[in-house]
């Protein structure tokens, strides 16, 4: 139980394809959520990727009831996710703007789908399975990313979408100091 710290951006561990967890529950995964669950508490974070403290494993943790950094985003319930998979439902797509733990202080405007199906495993092997939608769905696309090495800004179109927080808000292209950080 732990606060790590949250590697940035150049780090090669963050380009990796995270490997599923084999054998679980376990101590060792119980140990992990916790580190994730409290690195991500004091960072704020909307979400956290296993490999962003540096351990490759496909585990995942998002959502919170209220978010300091996003006052205006819709509650995502709080979910530990173990070999997680995504569904795309139907065509439409959606843009915003989002941010990550690993890319401090930027944002950038990135397109996913707007509907997905999610499912994987409570750390415990229960099945989690879901729909969702907006800023939900935008949040558990970014998280599992990051389990194949993917960081948001390879998904913003053009540099001319990606920026620093602060003068992103002072122009009013965003809205107030943004709460996800994930
Ligand atoms: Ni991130």
């Amino acid at each position: 139980m732990a606060v790590r710290p949250v590697l940035r951006m150049g780090d090669p561990r963050l380009l990796q394809v995270a490997r599923p967890v084999a054998d679980f529950p376990s101590p060792e995964l119980d140990a992990l959520v916790a580190d994730l669950h409290d690195t991500m508490a004091a960072e704020n974070g909307a979400g956290l990727a296993a490999p962003q403290i540096g351990v490759g494993l496909r585990v995942v943790v998002f959502g919170y009831t209220a978010s300091p950094r996003y006052p205006e985003a819709p509650p995502v319930p709080p979910t530990v996710l173990v070999n997680p998979e995504i569904q795309v439902v139907g065509d439409a797509t959606e843009s915003g703007w989002e941010g990550c733990l690993s890319v401090p202080g930027m944002r950038g405007l990135v397109t996913r789908p707007a509907r997905i199906r999610y499912r994987g495993h409570t750390p415990r092997g229960e099945l989690v399975e879901r729909e969702a939608e907006g800023f939900h769905a935008r949040v558990v696309q970014h998280e599992c990313d990051h389990l194949d090495g993917i960081l948001y800004p390879r998904r913003v179109r053009g540099l001319r979408l990606f920026g620093f927080t602060e003068p992103l808000v002072a122009a009013g292209l965003i809205p107030g100091p943004a709460p996800c950080d994930d």
